[in-house]
């Protein structure tokens, strides 16, 4: 079992740092491979909840080494801060944390641009985190990486070079004041202290592993739809949260991946702007949203809440190679009278065959529905499949069948044990 990967396969918030966590317990290495501190990952241990940004989900077991690999773009400020968290709720992170040398930094510029831009340009509705602006600089071909804190004038040429372009943008394009390149090369030479320890090659670190036959989980950020080639463009992020990008994000071949696990929750949610198929913008969707806690783990921002959407998850199963496919949530739809699983699009009249991606069409798809009966009762003690009423157990498997991948796991609240595997 050497690489499983694990990414959300709708919109984010699937409750991907659930699953990583509870999975966790028998890996060695956690690997995030994409994406930087706008992802949210609630990770509840007893009453106790944790919400990770940077550091990998794997943080609450002692035996996980946790990477953060070159596909990561980080915030060195988000991390120090996260670190300290941790550390002061009793979770040794020293020893236990590696980041690649070749990730990306995010300055404070990027963060400025990414929120200059919602304002003037299409707003998309980002976490304003600079993830946008950092992956730019990136393929540019300009960007500072994690490397470069180790090396004072480097690090100061590169910064020097950076700000005078970015200044240009920011006073004549946007009418900005200009950004004081003194005072950001001061504050990113302080990091190289800090950081030093972490920093290596992980994917050396990672081929090590694979030889040694060490367990490796690859924990994706945001979701399959989000993901910036094959989600809802131009409403998505910026990196490939796709298994595909977790052999780019970590430098590993795709030979090593083992396992694609897709983790999706019994009805979607999307935060921010972009096209939604099911959304329901009705007292059904309130429903959800209140009995879910559906708001963002980052931003706190209301999620728009809708009914599971088939037709968008055969989809996301068909990119991702999903073998493994995990629903969560299951618990926030007991009290339902009927359940609806979106199976089909129709648009003008006609039934698509599959997803399109571009979002003229999906703002104008009307979505068809199967409904099914709820099965009106708490699953809190259901711990096997056989334990879950009969509704529950249809509704799950018309949901696994319209995805067009296997049914894995059902999670029926937010702990650890809230988690029932199915026979395989
Ligand atoms: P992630 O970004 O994919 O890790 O997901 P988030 O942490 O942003 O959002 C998922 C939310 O749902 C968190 O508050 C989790 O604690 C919670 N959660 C995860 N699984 C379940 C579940 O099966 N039932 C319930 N009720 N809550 C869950
Ligand atoms: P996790 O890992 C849900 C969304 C933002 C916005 C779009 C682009 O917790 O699932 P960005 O800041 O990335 O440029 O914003 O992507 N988004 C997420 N939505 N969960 C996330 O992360 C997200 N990370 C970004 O709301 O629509
Ligand atoms: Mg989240």
């Amino acid at each position: 079992m050497p690489v499983q990967i694990i990414l959300g396969a709708q919109w984010g918030d699937e409750g991907k740092g659930k699953v990583v966590d509870m999975l966790a317990q028998h890996a060695d290495i956690v690997a995030r491979y994409q994406g930087g501190a706008n992802a949210g990952h609630t990770v509840c241990i007893g009453e106790k909840q944790y919400v990770l940004h940077l550091l990998p989900s794997g943080m609450f077991h002692e035996q996980c080494t946790c990477v953060i690999g070159n596909g990561v773009v980080i915030d060195p400020n988000a991390l120090m801060d996260e670190i300290a968290q941790l550390e002061a709720a009793g979770i040794t992170v020293h020893g236990r944390l590696l980041i690649s040398h070749n990730a990306h930094l995010i300055m404070p510029y990027h963060k400025q641009l990414d929120v200059i831009r919602e304002q003037t340009g299409t707003r998309i509705g980002t976490t304003g985190r600079g993830i946008g602006p950092a992956y730019i600089d990136k393929f540019m071909r300009v960007g500072i990486r994690i490397v470069d804190l180790l090396d004072r004038d480097t690090l100061a040429r590169k910064l020097k070079q950076n700000i005078e372009e970015k200044n240009q943008i920011l006073t004549k394009v946007y009418g900005e004041t200009r950004i004081d390149v003194d005072a950001i090369i001061s504050e990113y030479q302080e990091f190289d202290k800090q950081i030093d320890e972490y920093i290596t090659d992980t994917s050396f670190y990672l081929h090590q592993a694979l030889r040694q036959g060490k367990r490796i989980i690859a924990e994706g950020a945001q979701g399959a739809l989000l993901d910036v080639d094959h989600g809802t463009y131009p409403f998505v992020t910026s990196s490939n949260p796709t298994s595909g990008g977790a052999c780019t994000g970590l430098g590993i071949p795709p030979t090593s991946v083992s396992e694609v696990i897709g983790v999706a929750k019994a009805y979607c949610t999307r935060v921010g702007e972009g096209p939604f198929p099911t959304e329901l913008d009705d007292a059904t969707g309130e429903r959800l949203r209140t009995v879910g806690h559906e708001f963002g783990a980052t931003t706190g921002r209301p999620r728009r809440c809708g009914w599971y959407d088939a037709v968008a998850m055969q989809y996301s199963s068909h990119v991702n190679g999903i073998q493994k496919l995990v629903i969560t949530k299951l618990d926030v739809l007991n009290e339902f009278e009927t359940v609806r699983i979106c199976i089909g699009y129709e648009f003008h009249g006609k039934r698509l065959r599959s997803f399109p991606t571009d979002v003229a069409t999906l703002d104008h798809i009307t979505p068809v529905y199967e409904e099914f009966e709820g099965w009106k009762r708490s699953l809190a003690g259901a711990t096997t499949y056989e334990e879950l009423p009969l509704q529950a157990r249809t509704y799950l498997e018309a949901l696994a069948r319209h995805t067009d991948a296997p049914l894995w796991l059902a999670s029926v609240g937010p702990r650890r044990d809230q988690s029932i595997v199915l026979p395989s």
